[in-house]
């Protein structure tokens, strides 16, 4: 009891640090940035007590059950009451509270983003989404016509388009990695970006963790071998923030975006781009700013009249993470992807997408059965059991991704192994 109490109590301070009052986000003190210890991380895994309190911090529904946190996340209920309050704020005089008061968080808010990023505030600029963020990055590169820029067919399809326009327009030629699923060698993935590289490469452009699949590319070796030959690196860190365990400066990038939605369970509409400080003046400003190839990065941060609300609201969706701890999150949800993929693994016909070693999978995984199409196990798994999942056909994948997140329960989960072992007889 005295545990509980005690989880209970610290979630629930998580949760009144972000909510309650202007002050409490905007003047986070040193010690609320660090990630808490309130267990053991190695006891937290399996402790469906302390996941329980997790739960009941959200306002999911017990009535479906969402295996789809892959697309976008929801906001426990301290982040939704704190944007609903600074939205209320906002309307009683919109240019006094966004502008005076909201903004007055932006410094604060950009350096404990910085903290869970683990580089300097002066590298961050607060913004939309990863798509902003990449392509913020792809379209302010000075390139010229016959530039290489080593990319994978599997990358998301916005940041490949974004690549494509700039073919199409400034003549650079793309050159396309290809791989198969899952694979569970660093070199030899590695391999697959260095083999690409010529003399003519100016970017290589990974996706950390490949959204179709869940499949983890090691980032760091690859940039590795870029620098050397004077390549540079931008990382698609969409999926890995605040899911994986590890800092920016970890990956050896140059350039990196993610979405807070996703993994950070931040406003709908919320990420960072990160660039290393020496390459901020190399990036033009997509919506231009005074400096627009100055070396300030909150250039990037010209984005006219928007939402302070939303955006000053990922300080509690910040608080709350922190509260959890990166690595508690990174192996509770290792736990639970092991927990169902174990219990299908062996069922005639299926295939998964993904590796159980944890350097190269965490959260995400997508499965397939032979013979049978994404979305015939994706509709079977809503019409009969009312669990909501993703159906992924693209180039050689056709399977149901499925993304639990801190919120699921191995309830739910057990009810996904019902399901899937019912549609491996239908
Ligand atoms: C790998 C990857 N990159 C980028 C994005 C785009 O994210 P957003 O729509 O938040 O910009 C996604 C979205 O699912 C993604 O999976």
């Amino acid at each position: 009891m005295k545990r509980r109490n005690f989880i209970k109590n610290s979630v629930a301070s998580a949760s009144a640090l972000g909510a309650f009052g202007l002050g409490s986000t905007m003047n986070l003190s040193a010690d609320n940035k660090k990630e808490r210890n309130i267990l053991p991380i190695d006891k937290t895994n399996s402790d469906e007590d302390f996941w329980r309190w997790v739960r009941e911090s959200y306002s999911v529904s017990d009535n479906i059950i969402n295996l789809n946190n892959g697309g976008v996340s929801p906001q426990p209920s301290v982040v939704q009451d704190a944007q609903k309050k600074y939205n209320d704020f906002s309307n009683e005089a919109p240019s006094y509270y966004m502008w005076r008061i909201l903004d007055a968080g932006r410094e604060p808010l950009r350096e404990n983003l910085a903290d869970l990023a683990g580089c300097s505030a002066e590298e961050i600029a607060i913004n939309r989404n990863s798509t902003e963020g990449l392509n913020t990055i792809i379209f302010g590169l000075n390139l010229k016509k016959g530039d290489e820029i080593v990319l994978n067919k599997y990358d998301y399809p916005n940041m490949m388009n974004a690549w494509r326009q700039r073919e199409k327009r400034d003549g650079v030629k793309l050159v396309w990695v290809d791989m198969k699923f899952p694979m569970e060698n660093k070199e030899e993935i590695a391999k697959l970006y260095i083999d690409k590289f010529t003399s003519k490469t100016k970017i290589v452009h990974i996706t950390h963790v490949i959204n179709w699949v869940g499949q983890v590319i090691p980032t760091k070796a690859i940039a590795r071998e870029a620098h050397k030959r004077g390549i540079e690196v931008i990382v698609d860190g969409a999926h890995s923030f605040a899911q994986i365990d590890y800092k920016i400066p970890d990956l050896e990038c140059d350039y990196f975006a993610t979405s807070l939605h996703k993994w950070l369970c931040a406003p709908f509409g919320s990420g960072l781009m990160y660039i290393k400080k020496e390459k901020i003046k190399n990036i033009w400003a997509l919506l231009s700013a005074n400096e627009p190839d100055g070396d300030d990065i909150r250039k990037f941060e010209s984005l006219g009249t928007r939402s302070f609300a939303k955006e000053m609201s990922i300080g509690s969706a910040l608080s709350f993470h922190n509260t959890i701890g990166t690595e508690r999150k990174q192996n509770r949800l290792r736990y639970l992807r092991n927990y169902w993929m174990e219990q299908v693994k062996d069922i005639k016909g299926v295939k998964l997408y993904n590796s159980f070693n944890p350097d190269f999978s965490c959260a995400l995984a997508n499965i397939s059965f032979e013979g049978k199409d994404a979305s015939e196990l994706d509709n079977f798994l809503w019409n009969k059991y009312k669990i909501h999942t993703v159906g992924i056909k693209y180039e050689d994948v056709n399977g149901v991704r499925i993304t639990p997140n801190v919120y699921t329960s191995t309830d739910d989960l057990d009810r996904l192994v019902k399901a899937i072992h019912a549609f491996s007889k239908s």
